[in-house]
């Protein structure tokens, strides 16, 4: 009987409805309020090195991300062909994230260690020169062109306003560790190392070691994309933080 007066009046269904409906908004809504992070905590996550941060500006300034997603879908065939899918941790220091919408070339979201850097050197001068039926644009230029990383520090800093962990040590090295990072076997590297672990240490664009290239930047960047998380251990049920 009582569901009559509603069925009958239109304008107390519409409350009514409005009503339920809210109930239903803040039962999902309100508690993201209370969570400082959505985010699962997983080991091996760290922010970029600044090497790896000036890498991944180039890749933004040339658009790469028209054609190259970082996201693997949990779907099988994705997760055969590029590995374990994307962790929502993976690109929490990401701003903007790079997950893209378009792959005209392969997801990049692993593609660390997949190829040496002699093959990236070969693929970014000419594409078609390792993989024939290649449609992706050459950038023979990034070898050409000095890196320029006098505002990296300042990236840094804007980064940390976004929430990215980076410390005042990391903000006040941060030129001195891109030089590090492209110069094996210093005291230097090891220092940058132990600000960013399982960084790769080593002159990326095969040229004779001096000033950073924008192509060691690039590579330095490719080359860590998706290296960091260490999926022998990964449970996926929970957390990682054993
Ligand atoms: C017009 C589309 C397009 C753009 C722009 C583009 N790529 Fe590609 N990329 C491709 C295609 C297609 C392939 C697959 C063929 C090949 O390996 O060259 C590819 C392959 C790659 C691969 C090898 C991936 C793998 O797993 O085999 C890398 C690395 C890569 N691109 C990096 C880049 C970077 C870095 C940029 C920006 C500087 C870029 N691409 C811009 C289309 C593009």
């Amino acid at each position: 009987m009582k569901h009559d007066f509603f069925e009958k009046n239109s304008m107390v269904l519409l409350v009514g409805i409005l009503v339920v409906v809210a109930i239903g908004g803040l039962v999902e809504i309100a508690p993201l309020f209370l969570l400082s992070s959505t985010i699962e905590k997983v080991q091996g996550m760290r922010p970029y090195s600044p090497l790896e941060l000036a890498g991944r500006d180039i890749y933004v300034r040339e658009g790469c991300y028209n054609c190259h997603s970082q996201m693997i879908r949990s779907l099988r065939d994705e997760v055969e062909r590029y590995g374990h899918y994307s962790l929502a941790a993976e690109s929490m220091y990401d701003h903007p994230f790079q997950w893209g919408s378009k792959r005209t070339g392969p997801d990049l979201a692993r593609v660390g260690g997949k190829y040496s850097d002699g093959w990236h050197i070969d693929h970014m001068r000419q594409p078609r020169s390792v993989v024939p039926e290649s449609v992706m644009p050459g950038y023979p230029f990034l070898e050409q062109r000095k890196l320029n990383y006098g505002d990296v520090a300042a990236r840094m800093r804007a980064l940390k306003i976004a929430g990215v962990p980076y410390t005042d040590e990391m903000i006040d090295k941060a030129q001195a560790d891109v030089v590090a990072q492209i110069t094996p076997d210093s005291a230097e590297a090891k220092e940058m190392l132990a600000r960013y672990p399982k960084a790769q240490v080593r002159k990326f664009d095969g040229a004779a070691p001096g000033e950073p290239s924008e192509l060691d930047a690039m590579i330095a960047y490719l080359q860590m994309l998706g290296t960091l998380v260490d999926f022998a251990k990964f449970d996926a049920a929970g957390p990682n933080l054993r």
